[in-house]
C-alpha cells in the first residue's frame, strides 16, 4: 500500500477510529494528505466515507485516533475554530436567507468587520460565479447554483483544508460533468487541500492526485488515479475500479518466460509473464481482465487464448459497445469493442470467440 504523499502533510490521520454502539463506522486509518494535494475518498455506500470527513471537520469525535492539521493536533478543537470548510452531501444552506448571507454566514461567526466581510463575500462569489445572484433566496436557485454558493461559503473562510462530501451527488449528469470541471479549476487557482468523497469511480479518477478505495472502515489502496487502474492491490479494488472480468479461481502454471492459467471447466489462457507475476507454479489464482483487453476473434481466426460462448447482450454506449458473453466455466464475460458494427456480425444468441489478453490481466493470489 503506498501511503506516502509527495509534499508535507497538511493533515495527518493517525490511527483514527469511529465506533457507532457495536458498529465501526471507520477503522484505524491512518493517512496523510499533502498540501494542496486533491484526495478522494471513494467507496461503497456506507463505508465509512462521510464519518471520516466528519471527524476532520470536528463534527463527530474519535473514538480513538488523532486528527492533525498543519502540525497542530486538532482532534479536541471545536469544529468553527479548525479552519475547515466543508460542503454537505446534502448542501445545507439556508433556505430563508439569500446567497450573499449563506455565504457570509461563517464570517459574520467569526466576527469579521462589516467591510472585510463584503470584500471576502464578492472574492468567493466572483470565484464561483454567483455575481448577480447575491439578493436571491437559495431557494430560488438552481441545483447547479446552489452548488456553488456552498462551494463559496466554504471558500470564503480561507479554509486550510476544503471538505467535500459528495458535493456533487444531487446533480444531473450534464451539469455534474461541468462541475467537475469548475471543481478542478477552483483547486488549481485556490490550491487549497481538498477531500473529495465520492462513490463515482469515473469522477475520482479524473479528478484526484490520489485516491483512498474504502470499504467497511478499512483502507483498501491509496494510489494515483493510473496505479489503481493498473495495479489494484486487490479483488476490492479491482472490481470497484472501472469495468473489470473477475475470472474465477485458476491454477498457476510457469515455465520459463511463460505463464498460463488453467481454469476448470473453460480451458488454458497463458502470455508471456509480466515481470511482477511472481507466483509459484502450481498456486491458485485470481484474474482480473478489463474488457479493453478482451476482443472478439477475427474470422478463421487461430491460436491460443481463444475461448468460446454466446452473445449474451450488447450494452451500446456511442463511441462503443460493451457485449456480454455467457462463457462456459467463466460466467458472463464483457469485451469492449470501438463503434456498433458488433450488434449486427454477433446478434443475441449467436456463438462467438473471444480472444484473452492474459498478459494485462491483473492477478491475485486466491484466499
Ligand atoms: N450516527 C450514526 N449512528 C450509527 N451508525 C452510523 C451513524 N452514522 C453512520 N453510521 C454507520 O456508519 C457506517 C458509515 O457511514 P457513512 O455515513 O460514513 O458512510 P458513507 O461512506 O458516507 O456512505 P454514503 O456513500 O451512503 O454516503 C454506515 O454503516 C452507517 O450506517
Ligand atoms: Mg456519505
Amino acid at each position: 500500500m503506498n501511503a506516502t504523499s509527495p509534499a508535507p502533510a497538511a493533515v495527518e490521520l493517525v490511527r483514527v477510529r469511529k465506533e457507532f454502539g457495536s458498529a465501526v463506522g471507520v477503522a484505524d486509518v491512518s493517512l496523510k494528505i499533502g498540501q494542496g494535494e486533491f484526495l478522494t475518498l471513494l467507496g461503497p455506500s456506507g463505508c465509512g466515507k462521510s464519518t471520516l470527513l466528519g471527524m476532520i471537520a470536528g463534527f463527530l469525535t474519535p473514538t480513538a485516533g488523532k486528527i492533525v492539521v498543519d502540525g497542530v493536533d486538532i482532534t479536541d478543537v471545536e469544529p468553527y475554530r479548525r479552519d475547515i470548510g466543508m460542503v454537505f452531501q446534502s448542501y445545507a444552506l439556508f433556505p430563508h436567507m439569500n446567497v450573499f448571507d449563506n455565504i457570509a454566514f461563517g464570517l459574520r461567526m467569526r466576527k469579521l468587520p462589516k467591510a472585510d466581510i463584503a470584500v471576502e463575500v464578492r472574492r468567493a462569489i466572483a470565484m464561483m460565479k454567483l455575481e448577480g445572484f447575491e439578493e436571491r433566496r437559495v431557494s430560488q436557485l438552481s441545483g447547479g447554483q446552489r452548488q456553488r454558493v456552498a462551494l463559496a461559503r466554504a471558500i470564503v473562510i480561507r479554509p486550510k483544508v476544503l471538505l467535500l462530501d459528495e458535493p456533487l451527488s444531487a446533480l444531473d449528469k450534464n451539469l455534474r460533468a461541468q462541475m467537475q470541471v469548475e471543481l478542478s479549476e477552483l483547486h488549481r487557482k485556490t490550491g487549497l487541500t481538498t477531500i473529495f468523497v465520492t462513490h463515482d469511480q469515473g469522477e475520482a479518477l479524473s479528478l484526484s492526485d490520489r485516491i483512498v478505495v474504502m470499504n467497511r472502515g478499512e483502507v483498501q489502496q491509496v494510489a494515483a488515479p493510473v496505479e489503481l487502474y493498473r495495479t489494484p492491490a486487490n479483488g476490492f479494488v479491482a472490481s470497484f475500479i472501472g469495468e473489470i472480468n473477475a475470472l474465477p479461481v485458476a491454477r498457476y502454471e510457469r515455465a520459463g518466460a511463460e505463464a498460463a492459467l488453467v481454469l476448470p471447466g473453460a480451458g488454458r489462457l497463458s502470455a508471456a509473464a509480466p515481470a511482477h507475476w511472481d507466483f509459484t507454479h502450481g498456486v491458485e489464482v485470481r484474474a482480473f481482465l478489463r474488457p479493453e483487453h478482451v476482443r472478439p476473434a477475427r474470422p478463421g481466426e487461430q491460436g491460443p487464448n481463444i475461448l468460446r460462448g454466446v452473445v449474451a447482450a450488447h450494452i451500446y454506449q456511442g463511441s462503443h459497445t460493451i457485449t456480454r458473453v455467457e462463457m462456459e466455466g467463466l460466467g458472463l464475460i464483457e469485451t469492449r469493442v470501438t463503434g456498433a458494427d458488433i450488434v449486427g456480425t454477433h446478434p443475441v444468441g449467436a456463438p462467438i470467440a473471444l480472444v484473452f489478453d492474459l498478459g494485462e490481466a491483473v492477478l491475485l493470489a486466491a484466499r
